[in-house]
């Protein structure tokens, strides 16, 4: 067996009902073995301010949480054809630590669920965040969700099976890219 993982889930949607963060709970749900996943929460985190030398307690938490993944997985709602803001300062935030040392070399898989491009647009942004702050995506699959398809109840679940197929081959990929990276 190889060695265990835990993954960080984030999602750039702080509403209770979000199909972003869904696709963070089914990824959860289906696990590959030997995987363990905690879900960040966003909604007390300020903006990013370097004003702030006290580091608020949800960002320490929120860094806690990065310290310790082996791998993110991102869920990237798309805002007027960007990533969304919550997302973005998350990982402003965490960058700021001393030599980039949260983020550096982290492996991550993107998904998100939006309009008909499925957050393709903000998923290529977020992408170009990942250059500077060398987190390591993976390149494929990607995961481009449609929130309106009938893939989603009303609290966000995944319900369609094809998306769980998708994140559950993301996931998979995931698992081996962690390996791969050593
Ligand atoms: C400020 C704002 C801007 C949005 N812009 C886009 C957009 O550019 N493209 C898109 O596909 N959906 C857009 N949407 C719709 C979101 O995709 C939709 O609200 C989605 O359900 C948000 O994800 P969530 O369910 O995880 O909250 C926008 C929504 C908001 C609130």
């Amino acid at each position: 067996m190889s060695k265990p993982q835990h993954w960080l889930g984030i999602s750039g949607s702080l509403r209770q009902a979000s199909c972003n963060t869904g696709l963070l709970r089914a990824v959860a749900e289906q696990l590959p073995e030997g995987v363990t996943f905690e879900l960040a929460n966003l909604a007390e985190v300020p903006f990013f301010n370097a004003d702030l030398s006290n580091r608020p307690a949800a960002v320490q938490t929120l860094f806690d949480q990065f310290a310790r993944a082996d791998a993110l997985v991102l869920a990237c709602p798309e805002y007027n054809y960007s990533l969304a803001p919550a997302l973005k300062n998350a990982i402003d935030w965490a960058s700021r630590y001393p030599d980039n040392a949260l983020l550096n070399g982290k492996p991550v898989a993107i998904c998100g669920a939006g309009g008909g491009m499925g957050t393709s647009r903000a998923q290529y942004h977020l992408r170009q965040v990942c250059v500077y702050v060398n987190l390591l995506p993976l390149q494929k699959p990607e995961v481009f969700c449609s929130a309106f398809a009938g893939g989603f109840d009303a609290q966000g679940n995944v319900v369609d099976s094809k998306i769980k197929g998708n994140l559950d081959a993301m996931a998979k990929a995931l698992h081996a890219w962690v390996l791969r990276l050593g």
